[in-house]
């Protein structure tokens, strides 16, 4: 009697990225057993891609049990929320002791520490992994940042190295143990934060150039494309130029001018903001852009009102030569350096979200996973791996290569934000990551008043500059008496 030939891992959820994780595994070597909801979608995937490596056709959820090797390897990519639940929820009776469920979809982090909590006592493993790279990326080498117990990465890291995709740079994975429970979607939820600033930003910049170098897309898109040859080198800044350069076949218009103005989420970023609120991690940047999308697209009548009733109030500016090439630059520092203050924001909070969780993160390894295969790959990743690497920078900003860098971005970042402002076009962004900036580099901040103010009406108390511990002052009218008033508390 021959054995039957038991997989390596099994995927159930067959949609786009299951399929292709399950199709990158195969033609990594893996033996893969496939289940999907309806047997429909696993026979499409078998007869359209059935021959790229060897795969086991499952019906239930116990027969692809039935089929893996022990300990089990299940990736589940299913919608993030109620149906991972509900899969795990089915799975669970059926597995052994020492077992591993993979979650990689995009879950919030909290709800992967609410499941490896309840699966490690029942004697499972949970790993949340967050991939990121789209389609392609899942087919061809996606950024794979795991969390979970460091003895289930024994068992999954290995075949999550395989197939993710390799550093240009050093050939090495860009996949590695982040921490455990929700470290690993913390992160790629950080990830998407600062995906949709340096989305935003890229947006800001054509907007811009549009608006006030009057620069039409197709001449915008080879500017993109020469600015990725610059230290802006990135995926982002890559596909932009494509998008731009595209012309809408029905209209022959510019694609970019067809396409509705209204951003869509599904709520990563969202969710990035939350926790910089949350864990006092000022995400300003990423949170704008979180609002901009909202503004784009929650209340486009209000939008269209706005159009025709606000003033604008413009204020007279030195004009811009249309495609002025010095103003095309300082646009491009202006958006290089918004960019550094994203991912020196989101860093920070990946810092913070460590230490509340008690995660022992390493940023450098996180910079260096997102060299390659992700959505926010950019050359910039190696300066940032190797400012963690040599040394501990509290802020992103503050490792002496970025400090110089700003030297000379800060004029021309100035320039842009002034001349969008006073042309009335919005930059979310670019502003409010410059005045990040300036609050970072403050000698004394408004704060001190805000103190004051609270303590005024609330008696929360101040700190003081020249003496330590708490302060209430019995406010008065009168200015003389407040002084002689004024009690230490503790
Ligand atoms: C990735 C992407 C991916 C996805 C997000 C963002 O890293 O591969 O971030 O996870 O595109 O869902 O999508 P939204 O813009 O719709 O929130």
């Amino acid at each position: 009697m021959t054995e039957t030939k038991k997989a390596q891992i099994g995927v159930t959820g067959l949609a786009v990225m299951g399929a292709n994780l399950a199709r990158n595994l195969a033609r990594n070597g893996y033996t893969v057993a496939l289940h999907n909801r309806s047997v429909e979608k696993t026979d499409a995937l078998l007869a359209e891609h059935g021959s790229e490596g060897d795969f086991i056709r499952t019906e239930s959820l116990q027969e692809l049990v039935d089929s893996l090797e022990s300990p089990r390897r299940i990736l589940v990519m299913v919608k993030a929320g109620a149906p991972v639940d509900a899969v795990i929820e089915q799975l669970e009776p059926l597995l052994d002791e020492g077992d591993i469920i993979i979650d990689g979809g995009n879950s919030h982090f909290p709800d992967t520490i609410r499941r490896e909590r309840a699966l490690a006592e029942k004697g499972l493993h949970f790993v949340g992994v967050g991939v990121s790279g789209g389609e392609e990326g899942a087919l061809w080498g996606p950024s794979i940042m795991p969390g979970g117990s460091a003895e289930s990465y024994q068992h999954v890291g290995p075949l999550l190295e395989k197939i993710s995709a390799k550093a240009p740079q050093d050939g090495a994975p860009c996949c590695a143990w982040i921490s455990t429970d929700g470290a690993g979607h913390f992160v790629k939820m950080v990830h998407n934060g600062i995906e949709y600033a340096d989305m935003q930003v890229i947006g800001e910049a054509y907007d811009i150039l549009r608006s006030i170098a009057g620069i039409e897309p197709a001449d915008q898109a080879q500017i993109f494309a020469q600015w990725n040859e610059t230290e802006l080198d990135s995926y982002l800044i890559e596909i932009t130029s494509k998008v731009l350069a595209q012309v809408d076949a029905k209209t022959g218009k510019p694609l970019v001018d067809v396409i509705l103005d209204q951003a869509g989420q599904k709520g990563t970023g969202l969710w990035t903001a939350q926790a910089g609120l949350a864990l006092g991690s000022p995400v300003t940047a990423i949170a704008e852009s979180v609002f901009a999308r909202a503004l784009s697209s929650s209340n486009p009548a209000a939008r269209q009102q706005a159009q025709e009733q606000l003033p604008a109030g413009l204020i007279a500016t030195t004009g811009i030569a249309a495609g002025d090439p010095e103003f095309v630059e300082d646009v491009r520092r202006a958006l290089f350096a918004s960019k550094l203050v994203a991912y020196a924001q989101g860093l920070d909070l990946i810092a913070r979200g460590g230490e509340e969780y008690g995660w022992d993160l390493k940023l450098d390894t996180i910079a260096s996973l997102w060299r390659a295969g992700c959505i926010i790959r950019a050359e910039l990743l190696d300066d940032i791996m190797a400012a963690y690497k040599d040394q501990s920078p509290v802020n992103m900003l503050l490792a002496p290569q970025f400090t110089s860098l700003m030297e000379e971005l800060v004029p021309s970042w100035r320039r842009v934000v002034a001349k969008a402002t006073a042309e009335g076009v919005p930059v979310p962004v670019f502003a409010s990551a410059l005045s990040y900036y300036d609050g970072l580099r403050r000698d004394r901040l408004p704060a001190a008043l805000i103190q004051g103010q609270r303590d005024y009406f609330g008696a929360h108390t101040y700190g003081r500059i020249d003496a330590e511990g708490a302060f209430h002052t019995m406010w008065s009218g009168d200015l003389s008496e407040v002084n002689a008033a004024d009690i230490h508390v503790h």
